[in-house]
């Protein structure tokens, strides 16, 4: 190999080596942000869905929910440049929830990992393909989840879904299960 040879391949070392770096800098950027946002979602939509039980009970929460989940997620998208929604295996709202294929096999290898003991809280996955980052973290069944997800719903909260969800597949859930999960996408400048 002459010299020059060799110090082009080690110049090409370098840079693919600097250049992953940055890849993997920008990962943890992007995932930091995802995190953000997802607790930014939570955040918002947590403390209304609690309040609403308290005021007028579950069949006014049902409102609440049905209309402020799908804004919050759309004021967030507008605010952050990446878009949000919420994905579920079994859907309620089916025309925000449906999953797509990737977002589909996130959610069974989550449903997986619960099964063989994992803590949903604990689970989120992401991947990096070309400009496209994408994000997806899971959705716990929590004890105030039971009301509108569970086994046992109650005739008025069960006829009060049916008028917004005619096709709601959301119930039967138990504690500890993942009932969905926030999926983010950012496309990103090249
Ligand atoms: C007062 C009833 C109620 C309670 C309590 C409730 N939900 Fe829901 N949930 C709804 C309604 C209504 C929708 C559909 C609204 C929408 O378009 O996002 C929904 C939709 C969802 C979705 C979106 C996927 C889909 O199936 O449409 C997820 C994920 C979800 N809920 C998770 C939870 C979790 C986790 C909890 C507990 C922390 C919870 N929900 C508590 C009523 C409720």
């Amino acid at each position: 190999m002459s010299i020059s040879t060799f110090s082009n391949a080690l110049i090409l070392m370098v840079s693919l080596t600097l250049s992953q770096q940055a890849i993997a800098a920008d990962e943890q950027a992007l995932k930091t942000e995802a995190l953000s946002i997802v607790k930014q979602f939570g955040g918002a939509l947590k403390p209304q869905l609690v309040h609403a039980m308290k005021q007028g009970g579950p069949v006014h929460a049902i409102d609440v929910c049905a209309t402020q989940a799908p804004k919050i997620a759309q004021k967030l998208s507008t605010k952050t440049g990446w878009e949000v929604k919420r994905v579920s295996l079994k859907t309620r709202n089916a025309n925000a929830a449906t999953p797509d294929d990737w977002e589909k096999e996130v959610l069974k290898s989550f449903d997986q990992q619960q099964a063989d003991g994992k803590k949903v809280g604990k689970m989120m996955t992401y991947s990096l393909k070309g400009n496209t980052f994408r994000f997806m973290k899971a959705q716990g069944v929590q004890p105030i989840c039971l009301t509108c997800h569970g086994s046992n719903i109650k005739p008025n909260v069960r006829k009060a879904l049916n008028k917004h969800f005619p096709n709601d597949l959301a119930t039967g859930y138990n504690l500890g299960q993942v009932r969905g999960a926030i999926s983010l996408t950012k496309f990103l400048n090249q």
